[in-house]
């Protein structure tokens, strides 16, 4: 269901449970150092993970001796969607929650710029005293030492507040609901976008939006470019210039189930005014979306192309 954009699902992040217990029988422990879950799964459109998905899967991975790590970027606005979906959460607080979500895990990668709102800096948390001892020396070789990791005092402070700010339920209902507002324009006007809307952005369609471009042409990229020409609106693609790879024998492409073009909201930094003008645009686009054509790759290096590639119009 993750992969039918327009079917909905409370928890659209959650891991399929049999298949990771499948996928750890067929490659085998010793080949799965740590199983990590993205709260909100963020390629799959902004998506929350249920708190008793991450609760099953902590208990799986304890049956193998797989330690679980969570890429918290986005933990708080999982758990506003625990609180305003999950059974038995109405009356909890977002720090209650995002407790509960942290205690199925025996670490963390945590993106800062996001749920805290820091400009930048990020951190690793882990209950393990030896793995800690272990990355220690790759910290200060390759950040700073560990009392700053290679961020300024003032980053590290900003930081220390968002993680307090990011748990503030009237905060957090107020963003949620403006990407709700965004996604609520685009949808009475017609345009294909995934749903539930997510938490951090809504993601559009793009199979439904550019239906007569290829995936070869990058149609979700297409339209990134053209929303960006209309209206000045930056959104990136999600479709095939991320996310396709080479099949190992015949080396043809082979590409993602779904093309979509984010369109993320930073935090407290916009009125819903100008959220109409990025609506407004992407209206506009649709309108004439039966004469966009696709893109071709000009330049792309082996790896991160997505980032890197340089395109033209088919
Ligand atoms: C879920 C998630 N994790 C990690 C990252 C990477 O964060 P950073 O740029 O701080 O390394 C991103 C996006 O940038 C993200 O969306």
């Amino acid at each position: 269901i993750a992969y039918e954009p327009q079917a909905s699902h409370p928890f659209k992040g959650n891991i399929d449970i049999a298949k990771l217990r499948a996928l750890i029988t067929e490659v085998g422990i010793e080949k799965i150092p740590f199983i990590m879950l993205t709260i909100t799964n963020n390629a799959g459109g902004g998506q929350p993970v249920a708190m008793s998905n991450l609760k099953e899967v902590k208990e799986v991975a304890a049956e193998y001796s797989i330690p679980v790590f969570i890429d918290a970027a986005r933990c708080a606005e999982n758990a506003y969607f625990v609180q305003q979906r999950e059974e038995g959460y109405q009356n909890k607080t977002l720090a209650e929650i995002i407790r509960e979500q942290f205690s199925y895990s025996d670490g963390c990668a945590f993106s800062c710029k996001k749920d805290p709102m820091a400009n930048i800096g990020g951190l690793i948390g882990l209950n393990d005293e030896g793995l800690y001892q272990k990355i220690l020396p790759l910290l200060i070789a390759q950040e700073g030492f560990m009392t700053y990791g290679g961020l300024a005092g003032r980053d590290l402070e900003a930081v220390a507040r968002g993680l307090y700010e990011m748990t503030d339920d009237d905060l957090m209902a107020n963003r949620i609901r403006q990407v709700e507002y965004l996604g609520e324009r685009l949808d009475e006007a017609g345009i294909p976008i995934v749903k539930p809307i997510g938490g951090h952005a809504v993601f559009v369609d793009v199979a439904a939006f550019l239906p007569h471009i290829p995936q070869s042409h990058f149609p979700a990229d297409a339209l990134a470019v053209e929303l960006y020409v209309e209206s000045g609106v930056r959104a990136v693609g999600l479709g095939a210039l991320c996310f396709s790879v080479p099949d190992e024998r015949t080396g043809e492409a082979v590409f993602p189930k779904m093309e979509l073009l984010r369109m993320a909201i930073p935090r407290r930094v916009y009125t819903d005014r100008h959220i109409d003008v990025a609506a407004e645009g992407l209206k506009r686009v649709y309108e004439r979306r039966d004469r966009i054509r696709g893109l071709r790759i000009v330049h792309a290096p082996p790896v991160l192309r997505h980032f890197l590639a340089r395109l033209e119009p088919v």
